[in-house]
C-alpha cells in the first residue's frame, strides 16, 4: 500500500520527479525524488515551509512549469498517461477536462480584458462537446450557483476588475467544477485574501470536492488548513517528502525531526507558547547536502545523515517516514 492507495490505479502517480532550474548558467537542484500517489475522490495535502517546491511540484502536472526548468527526472501519470510524453493533444485536453488548478490569487487566473462569461464559456466547452452556446450557458450559471455566488447573471456580465477577490476564487472553483475536471490542484487558495474570505474558501472546496467526487491536492504552508480538508498528507522539505501518510497518523505520531518542528511551531490554543519557529532555513538548492536536505537544521542527526540520502522506510502501514533515526521506524 502506497500512501493510502490501496489498490487500483491512482488518477495521479508522480514517481521521483526531480525538476531544477537554470539560474544564470547555475543549477539550482529544487525537486529530489519526489513521490506521491491521488487516488480518485482523494484529499492529499502538501505541506511545508514557503521555497520547499509545492508549487514546482504542482506546475510539473500541468506542464506548467517556467521556461528555465529542467525536469532532472522521474514520472508523472495522470489517469495513466505519462504527462511528460503526451501528445500536444493530450496535455491540452488533461489541462482542460483532466486537472486544473486554483492560485493563491485568483486575480492571475483570469484574463482582464474578457468578460467572466467569455472566459467561462471558452473554458467549458471542450467538456461539454456539441452543446450550444445556450446550454453553456446554463451549465455555467449552474455552477456559479453551486459556489454560492449570488446573481450569477450580473457576475457573466462582469470583468475580472468588477469582482472581488472573494468572487473571483469563487468563479475559478466553478469553472473547474463545469469543465468536469476530475484533479483540483489548490495551489494556497485564497492566501492573497482576507483571512475569512480564505476561511470560507477552503470550506467551498471542501464541500465540492466531497460532493462532486473530485480529486484535490491542497497546498499549505498551515497544518490547520491540512489537518482540516485532507485525508492523506505529504510534509516536504526543502525539495524531498520526508513523510507521508493518512493526515490523522501523521499528525497523531510525527515522527520526521522536521514535521515534529513544524507541529511544534505552530501557537498552542492551550499553552502560552507561540511560535518559535525551526533554526536555520532551508538548504541553497545550487548546493543541497548531499545526504539529508534536513541534516543541517536537524536537531537530532548523525554523520550517516551527512554521507547518504535517508532511505524511505514504513513506519505503520501506510505512513512513511525518510530519516535514518526515525523513533519507532524500522
Ligand atoms: N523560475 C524559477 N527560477 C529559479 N528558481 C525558481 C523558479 N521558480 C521557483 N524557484 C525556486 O524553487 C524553490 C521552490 O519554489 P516553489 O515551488 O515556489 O516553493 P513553494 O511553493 O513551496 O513556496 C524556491 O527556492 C524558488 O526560489
Ligand atoms: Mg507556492
Amino acid at each position: 500500500m502506497l500512501n493510502g492507495v490501496e489498490s487500483g490505479e491512482a488518477l495521479l502517480d508522480i514517481k521521483d520527479l526531480s525538476v531544477s532550474f537554470d539560474v544564470y548558467g547555475k543549477k539550482s537542484h529544487v525537486l529530489d525524488e519526489v513521490s506521491f500517489r491521488v487516488g480518485k475522490g482523494e484529499r492529499v495535502g502538501l505541506v511545508g515551509e514557503s521555497g520547499c517546491g509545492k508549487t514546482t511540484t504542482l506546475k510539473s502536472i500541468l506542464r506548467v512549469l517556467p521556461k528555465n526548468a529542467v525536469v532532472a527526472g522521474g514520472e508523472i501519470s495522470f489517469e495513466g498517461r505519462d504527462v511528460f510524453n503526451m501528445s500536444e493533444t493530450d496535455l491540452n485536453g488533461m489541462r482542460r477536462t483532466g486537472a486544473g488548478m486554483i492560485f493563491q490569487d485568483p486575480s492571475s487566473a483570469l484574463n482582464p480584458v474578457f468578460s467572466i462569461e467569455s472566459q467561462f464559456l471558452t473554458a467549458i466547452k471542450y467538456a461539454n462537446p456539441g452543446a450550444s452556446k445556450k446550454e453553456l450557458h446554463a451549465t455555467a450559471i449552474e455552477a456559479l450557483n453551486g459556489v454560492m455566488l449570488p446573481d450569477p447573471d450580473r457576475i457573466m456580465k462582469s470583468y475580472p476588475y468588477q469582482l472581488s477577490g472573494g468572487m473571483k476564487q469563487r468563479v475559478c472553483i466553478a469553472v473547474t467544477i463545469a469543465a468536469g475536471r476530475r484533479l483540483m490542484l489548490a495551489d494556497e487558495p485564497g492566501t492573497s485574501l482576507d483571512v475569512t474570505i480564505q476561511d470560507q474558501i477552503l470550506r467551498l472546496i471542501n464541500q465540492l470536492v466531497i460532493d462532486k467526487g473530485l480529486s484535490v491536492i491542497m497546498v499549505s504552508h498551515s497544518l490547520g488548513v491540512i489537518r482540516e480538508s485532507t485525508s492523506l498528507v505529504n510534509i516536504m522539505y526543502a525539495g524531498t517528502v520526508v513523510e507521508s501518510g493518512a493526515t490523522e497518523d501523521v499528525f497523531e505520531l510525527p515522527m520526521h525531526p522536521y514535521t515534529k518542528a513544524l507541529m511544534s511551531c505552530v501557537p498552542k490554543l492551550t499553552g502560552g507558547s507561540i511560535s518559535r519557529g525551526i533554526p536555520g532555513r532551508p538548504p541553497d538548492y545550487s548546493r543541497p547536502p548531499a545526504g539529508c536536505r534536513f541534516e543541517p537544521r536537524c536537531p537530532s542527526s548523525g554523520d550517516v545523515c551527512r554521507a547518504k540520502k535517508p532511505p524511505r522506510l514504513e513506519a505503520s502501514p501506510g505512513h512513511f517516514v525518510s530519516c535514518f533515526f526515525a523513533e519507532g521506524a524500522a
